[in-house]
């Protein structure tokens, strides 16, 4: 979504920003700009499109100059048009807002504004901040942002630059994030440390409602009493240890993050499986033996595919932990009032950290007095910071906008805290040495369900020109149908569902005809027979039938138009060892039709507004 980066220090700014937007570029936008500022003013570009339109457009008429903000925007109010680009000027052109986030009050405050007789120029909400910016601006840029952020309702994370203080970065965060980053030769202010890797080499986080100030000189954070705040430096290295843009020889990052996933389980299990004690370990869960077995109720809630992981994780927690669970999408838990009791605690499933409905429900459910805990990827993000506890997933950075590794890394999470939940209840140790033997067996099931990949192709170019597709399977298999649509959706744009397979004949069976292939998530476990009666509704109306199975599945190759082999595995971890297939057709079948894979329209990789 709309990223952020500013500059100020005694290098060439132009460079640093425009490698700062690209470190930023896989998360979905549509427009970009640049602003710097010196003596003579503030000077502006601005493109719709690519960063690549934005750089052609600094080559046509260069800027230069050592202080400087810029961003990507993912268009919100207005239309992905050049005049909606951020930076926004007021209409002075003494002041330049760059600003991630919603203002909610933005029409009371713009009408104001033009009853003042303001002329507007954009249809965003961040124009109003601009010129309120100006407005209340009288001789300190500090105190003009802390009275203007005031008067916004909404959230943000704004930078701001003036022409009678070059030289000085003014930012502002609520609930969206912006770090500081401090190096040898200057200070910036971006919306995510991963942006700063090229020139800081240590970092702060903002809080919610906190000033900041930068020059080349220094770095100062208030609160908005204008109370100084002593903030913690962090090693940016180690915040960001995985940068990792390089794509290694693969075509995609979306490829590359799924062949990635054998190692990315591994890293999630490193040093977190215990054979001596038949059990599971976790550093920052923060909770108690007492706690941990007091706990009578889990609510799971997340966003799109980390909700998908979710509901697999409900089936594991159930089954091994007999803890009841509930799994909430994020964006409606915020704005329920569910009875929830005392022992009940919330987990908060992200890869990024940062998505906006997750961070609002788990604040919600602190507020409410609860136990928080997050299983997250992205460390020291905002839900990692904010919740009581947590599992990082240790994936690396996922760029691909589809989520691939950070799925599988977090049901291999949520399998493992079940474990570790139930050897505190019923599990014996000998079912707790079992279960963990089986994870550590899963990288080898991963990669050896990546050899699929040469059937998976066969089977896209067969469907590629499909215009519905089915996805069903059930029990642990049918959030796994929920997510092979999703990917599928998301990067080919072709429509699918995802549903409990024996839910067909309660209405979408009506869908199926000799165009609408379904893929059957049947490999052997305790449903198979009823999985495969549901195979034979669809094959009698018709409907082609793409089977993700066993290898040697004869039953299945019987019944079946392709099938798509995967290793057999216990039924719990299947839902990790089915998705591989799932997400290499999606991939297959979206570059078949010349989708832009690793960047699909409209979708952004972190989600930070409402
Ligand atoms: C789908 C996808 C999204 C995210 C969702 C939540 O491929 O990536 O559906 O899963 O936006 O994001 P996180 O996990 O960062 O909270």
């Amino acid at each position: 979504m709309c990223g952020i980066i500013a500059f100020t220090g005694s290098l060439d700014v132009i460079p640093i920003l425009l490698e700062g937007l690209r470190r930023l570029e896989y998360r979905g936008y549509d427009s970009a700009g640049v602003a710097t500022v010196d003596e003579t003013g503030i000077h502006l570009r601005k493109r719709s499109g690519r960063i690549t339109e934005l750089a052609r457009a600094l080559d046509d008429e260069p800027l230069t100059g050592v202080c400087g903000i810029s961003h990507t925007r993912w268009a919100t109010h207005g239309p992905a048009t050049e005049w909606n680009a951020h930076p926004h000027l007021d209409e002075a052109a003494d002041f330049a807002v760059v600003h991630n986030g919603v203002i909610e009050n933005h029409l009371q405050l713009r009408q104001q504004l033009e009853d003042d007789g303001v002329v507007f120029r954009s249809d965003t909400d961040t124009e109003v901040l601009t010129h309120l910016v100006a407005k209340l601006w009288s001789g300190n840029l500090v105190e003009a942002v802390t009275r203007a952020t005031e008067l916004v309702r909404g959230t943000y994370g704004v930078a701001v630059i003036c022409r009678h203080e070059p030289g000085t970065i003014v930012g502002a965060r609520l609930g969206s994030p912006l770090v500081i980053g401090i190096g040898p030769a200057g200070h910036s202010i971006a919306s995510d440390p991963g942006a700063l890797a090229n020139h800081a080499e240590k970092i702060v986080y903002l809080a919610d409602r906190q000033i900041c100030q930068i020059t080349p000189e220094g770095w100062t954070v208030w609160t908005r009493d204008a109370v100084t705040v002593d903030c913690r430096m962090h090693d940016l290295r180690q915040v960001v240890d995985t940068i990792d843009d390089d794509l290694n020889g693969f075509p995609h990052h979306m490829l590359k993050e799924i062949y990635e996933q054998p190692e990315a389980l591994t890293n999630a299990m490193r040093g977190r499986l215990d054979e001596a004690d038949a059990t599971a370990h976790f550093g920052g869960l923060n909770l108690d033996p007492r706690q941990l077995r007091g706990v009578e109720r889990i609510i799971m809630t997340a966003c799109g595919t980390s909700y998908h992981a979710g509901l697999v994780g409900e089936y594991l927690f159930e089954e091994l932990a007999r803890i009841p669970v509930e799994v909430e999408y994020a964006s409606e838990l915020r704005y329920r009032n569910p009875p929830v009791d005392r022992n009940t605690i919330t987990l908060a499933i992200t890869q990024s950290g940062e998505t906006a409905d997750t961070l609002a429900a788990l604040r919600e459910s602190k507020r409410m007095g609860h136990t928080t805990l997050a299983i997250c990827n992205v460390v020291g993000s905002s839900i990692a910071r904010e919740a009581d506890g947590g599992v990082y997933l240790h994936a690396g950075t996922e760029v691909g906008v589809a989520s691939t590794k950070a799925f599988t890394s977090q049901v291999c999470v949520l399998a493992m805290l079940a474990v570790y939940f139930g050897r505190t209840r019923h599990l014996s140790a000998l079912q707790g040495a079992r279960l963990i033997d089986e994870l550590q067996a899963l990288p080898d099931a991963v990669r050896e369900a990546l050899r699929c990949h040469d059937v998976v192709k066969q089977v896209a170019q067969r469907h590629a020109h499909a215009r519905n597709i089915l996805y069903l399977g059930r029990q642990y298999l049918y959030p796994v149908a929920l997510e092979g649509a999703l990917k599928l959706k998301e990067i080919s744009y072709i429509h699918a569902e995802g549903y409990p397979a024996a839910e067909m004949k309660h209405g979408p069976i009506a869908l199926v005809d000799e165009e609408t292939p379904s893929v059957f998530l049947v490999p052997r476990g305790q449903v198979f027979d009823k999985v495969m009666s549901n195979m034979q509704e669809i094959k009698a109306r018709r409907g082609p039938v793409i089977a993700i199975a066993s290898p040697a599945d004869r039953e299945v190759a019987r019944v079946a138009d392709d099938v798509i082999p995967i290793p057999d595995v216990p039924e719990w971890l299947q839902p990790i060892v089915a998705a591989i297939p799932l997400q290499l057709l999606a991939y297959e079948i979206s570059l078949l039709r010349g989708c832009d894979v690793d960047k699909p329209r409209n979708l952004a990789k972190s989600v930070t507004v409402e």
